[in-house]
C-alpha cells in the first residue's frame, strides 16, 4: 500500500491531493469486442439509448443559429427556435427523405427542403407544401412535420437521445454535472471546431482520449512539462474523472531539476516571468497555482471554486458513451469519437 501511494506522488514526499480516491468500481475485465456485428449491436444498444453530446450552447446562441450534428449514419438539425428553445429535429425531410441541411453551421430563419421546397419553421413545424392543391388529402394526412429527438442542456452543453425514454439527464450525467458547471461553459465560445477521420473502431478514439498511456511514445514532447502518472475516478453510468498534472516534468524525464523551455511557457502563461523565477522544475506547478490564485484575486476570476490541482492541471471527464472534456479554468476542449469514425472537437472553447 506504501509502495502504491509513492507511485502517485506529484514528487517524491509530495502526496498527490486526490490520493484520497473515489470508491473502486468494478466494470469487468473483458477484453472490449471490435467486430462488425458488435459494432452494430452497439448503435442499437448504446447510441440509439443514451444521451449524446451535440454541440456547446454557444454554437446555437441566437434563435435561428443551428449546428449539423452527424454521428453514425444519423444526421440532427441542432437549432435555437424562435422562443429560444433550443430543438433536435433528425436533418430528414418528412416527404421523400431527403437531407435538409447541409451546411456544417448556419442561421436561418426556418428551413427548405432542397428536394421539393417543402418549408419547416425552426420549431420542426411544416409551414409550407409545394403545390399543396395537387396532392390528395389523403396523401398529407400523415405527420408533415420535422421528427424531433429529446433535446436538452447542462453545463453549457447540448445533449440529444434518440431515446424517448431515456433516463433524466441530470441522472445521467450524476456526479459529473455538478463539476462541469464550475468551468462555467456557457460563458465559453469556441475557438476552433476541428474534425478528422480515422479508420479504427471508435472506441479506440474513447480510449486514447481517455489514457496518457501512450503520451512518452507517441507526444514524448510532452513529458518535459506533464506528467504521465494520473488518476482516474470511476462514476456511475460510465462516466470518469481524470487529473493530468501539468507544469512540471514526468517521472520518465531524466532531468527533474531545470526549468526547461516547455515549463518556461507554462510559467508565462500564469503571469510569472520565468528569467525572475529562481525555483526548480519541483517547485514550477505551485509557482503555476499560486499564480493563478494572485490573478483571480487581481481580476475577480473567483477561482475559490477550484482546487489548486485544477488551478494547474488538466482535469478530463470523459462522458459516456463517446466524449472526453479537458478542463483548465481558462478554457475547455471537448472530444467526440463516433461510429463510422468522426473523431469531432470543439478546442479549444475560451471566454
Ligand atoms: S424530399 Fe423534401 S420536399 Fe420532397
Amino acid at each position: 500500500m506504501k509502495l502504491e501511494t509513492e507511485m502517485w506522488d506529484i514528487h517524491v514526499g509530495t502526496p498527490h491531493p486526490f490520493n484520497n480516491r473515489s470508491p473502486k468500481i468494478d466494470n469487468g475485465t473483458d477484453r472490449p469486442d471490435h467486430d462488425r456485428d458488435f459494432a452494430r449491436e452497439e448503435w442499437d444498444k448504446v447510441f440509439a439509448k443514451s444521451w449524446l453530446i451535440a454541440c456547446p450552447v454557444a454554437d446555437v446562441a441566437e434563435p435561428g443559429d443551428l449546428f449539423r450534428f452527424d454521428i453514425g449514419d444519423e444526421s440532427f438539425i441542432i437549432v435555437r427556435d424562435d422562443d429560444d428553445v433550443i430543438r433536435a429535429h433528425y436533418n430528414v425531410c418528412p416527404h421523400r427523405g431527403s437531407r435538409l441541411v447541409l451546411a456544417d453551421f448556419s442561421t436561418l430563419s426556418g428551413f427548405t427542403c432542397p428536394f421539393h421546397s417543402w418549408k419547416f419553421d425552426l420549431d420542426g413545424k411544416n409551414s409550407e407544401v409545394t403545390d399543396e392543391n395537387t396532392f390528395q388529402p389523403e396523401v398529407l394526412c400523415h405527420d408533415r412535420d420535422l421528427t424531433s429527438v429529446r433535446c436538452e442542456t447542462a453545463a453549457g452543453l447540448v445533449f440529444i437521445s434518440m431515446n424517448p425514454d431515456v433516463m433524466p439527464l441530470d441522472e445521467y450525467l450524476g456526479p459529473l454535472k455538478a463539476q462541469l458547471e464550475l468551468y462555467q461553459i456557457d460563458d465559453m465560445y469556441v475557438v476552433q471546431h476541428r474534425q478528422s477521420e480515422w479508420g479504427a473502431n471508435w472506441k479506440g478514439g474513447v480510449d486514447a482520449f481517455a489514457e496518457t498511456y501512450h503520451l512518452h511514445a507517441v507526444h514524448p514532447q510532452t513529458q518535459c512539462l506533464m506528467d504521465d502518472r494520473t488518476q482516474i475516478d470511476l462514476y456511475p453510468n460510465g462516466m470518469s474523472r481524470q487529473f493530468v498534472p501539468f507544469a512540471q516534468p514526468s517521472r520518465r524525464y531524466d532531468d527533474q531539476e531545470t526549468v526547461n523551455d516547455g515549463i518556461k511557457m507554462m510559467l508565462s502563461d500564469a503571469g510569472i516571468d520565468p528569467e525572475d523565477f529562481d525555483g526548480s522544475a519541483q517547485e514550477t506547478r505551485r509557482a503555476v497555482q499560486l499564480a493563478k490564485r494572485k490573478r483571480s484575486d487581481d481580476l475577480g476570476l473567483n477561482y475559490e471554486r477550484f482546487s489548486d490541482t485544477q488551478l494547474s492541471d488538466s482535469t478530463v471527464y470523459s462522458v459516456f458513451p463517446n466524449a472526453q472534456i479537458g478542463c483548465h479554468p481558462e478554457a475547455v476542449s471537448c472530444t467526440g469519437s463516433c461510429p463510422m469514425l468522426r473523431i469531432r472537437t470543439a478546442s479549444p472553447m475560451t471566454r
